[in-house]
């Protein structure tokens, strides 16, 4: 029988569950029980999470955690992080305290350029189009008055509108590239408001609007952050060959593709921990810091490190679109809590402490992976969570714990000693 249903959206919550359980899950009553969990208690709170989309049936939540001991242009900060993944919490707060005798970290906006385009297709006279938009470009501007005038008020709003001609690239395809600063807010609903009113005024007989939309790939929304020491506080023994092999790792991660996704998802490990636990939209993060990787044409390393004249340097630069007003930011319980966490920063400052996040991961890995390799960090959490898996009780996990230490851990392995142990 077809499971194709109409007026889904319209069902109550719990006929939404009845549905999904009878059709979908193997066990009514075990499906119903885990939903159900996972509910907040709280119906005031689940009703907003109800709120945030369509066909809520229950919250999916990841581990909050904190990253203390960092220092951000010498402001002390307790980085908020909502990831699900062993260890990076705990590398990043490492890593903090390593850095927080060595100046901490250095982080510096070099721009908050935002994106949008009206992509339109034309089949006149260049010549004609060009003129017919010199002459309409004022309106344009004074169509949005309504849309931009509180963004204009906090020194935000449109910075300019362009014609750009793509014949070249795609038959008839013209845009206007509009840019914008939206100050604190990431500004998506503002930016799209504002591109919807502008092709709403230019379109005209052989102007057909294909759409307008904010672009994510923001490379003029760019952040940098760094830490630098002298080479042997880097190490307790050898402080030049442990600058050596950062550097090394970098340089393969600047000509190996392969390896540079892997680097770069170990800056994404920091990045979207806090993107997430701030109320940010991860997906366009992700989007344009990956498009912005491969700007030269080939897809590199996001940080680059260097030694000069005995000083080791390392450093991320990345485009962060991010908010710390409106949106989730200002409607998510604990993204409030995030932002109030942090001291209420600005989006200019969220910027830093993300770029400094990013920054941070990836030093732990390189470092994890340049000297002990990354397993052994990763083994006691991993323990963990097979210990969690195979149900273990508290006094099962000391026990395995101890008798697996400095060993390999695999699932099977464990399972064998819990089995020894319940024996
Ligand atoms: C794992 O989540 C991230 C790493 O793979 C990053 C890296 O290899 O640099 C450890």
């Amino acid at each position: 029988m077809s499971k194709i249903v109409s007026g889904f959206s319209k069902f109550s919550k719990n006929e939404k569950i009845d549905w999904l359980t009878n059709n979908f899950t193997l066990s009514g009553n075990k499906s119903r029980k885990i939903l159900a969990q996972y509910l907040n208690v709280d119906k005031t709170l689940q009703q907003l999470h109800d709120d945030f989309i369509e066909n809520t049936i229950s919250n999916f939540y990841m581990p909050y955690g904190i990253a203390p001991n960092f220092i951000i242009n010498s402001k002390e900060y307790a980085i908020p992080m909502a990831i699900e993944e062993s260890s990076v919490v705990a590398a990043a707060s490492l890593v903090a305290k390593f850095w927080s005798d060595k100046g901490g970290f250095k982080a510096e906006v070099l721009n908050t350029v935002k994106v949008g385009q009206v992509h339109f297709m034309y089949k006149g006279t260049p010549l004609e189009l060009k003129d017919y938009f010199k002459n309409k470009k004022e309106q344009l501007l004074k169509i949005t008055d309504p849309i931009t005038k509180n963004m204009r008020k906090r020194g935000g709003g449109i910075l300019e509108i362009e014609l750009r001609d793509k014949t070249l690239e795609l038959a008839d395809y013209y845009q206007l590239h509009v840019t914008f600063e939206t100050k604190d807010s990431m500004g998506a609903n503002f930016i799209n408001s504002c591109l919807e009113a502008i092709a709403e005024e230019f379109k005209k007989g052989d102007i057909q609007i294909v759409m307008s939309i904010l672009s994510n790939y923001v490379p003029n929304c760019v952040v940098k952050a760094e830490v630098s020491c002298e080479v042997e506080k880097l190490h307790p023994t050898n402080g030049a060959l442990f600058a050596e092999k950062m550097e090394q790792a970098v340089a393969i991660a600047n000509v190996e593709p392969h390896r540079a996704v892997t680097h770069n998802k170990g800056v994404m490990n920091g990045i979207d921990a806090v993107v997430i636990a701030t109320g940010n939209d991860f997906r366009a993060i992700e989007a344009g810091v990956h498009a912005y990787a491969s700007k030269s044409g080939k897809y590199k390393s996001l940080t680059t490190c260097n030694v000069k004249e005995g000083i080791f340097t390392f450093s991320i630069e990345v485009p962060l679109a991010l908010g710390t007003v409106g949106g989730l930011t200002s409607t998510h319980p604990l993204s409030k809590l995030s932002l109030e966490i942090l001291d209420q920063p600005s989006a200019k400052e969220l910027m830093q402490i993300i770029a400094v996040a990013g920054l941070a991961q990836n030093y732990a890995a390189l470092r994890a992976l340049t000297t002990t390799g990354i397993q052994e960090g990763h083994m006691k959490m991993h323990l963990v969570n097979i210990l969690n898996q195979l149900q273990a009780t508290q006094e099962e996990k000391i026990i395995v714990t101890k008798a697996l230490k400095g060993k390999v851990v695999s699932f099977s392995g464990v399972a064998d000693v819990l089995k020894e142990i319940r024996a």
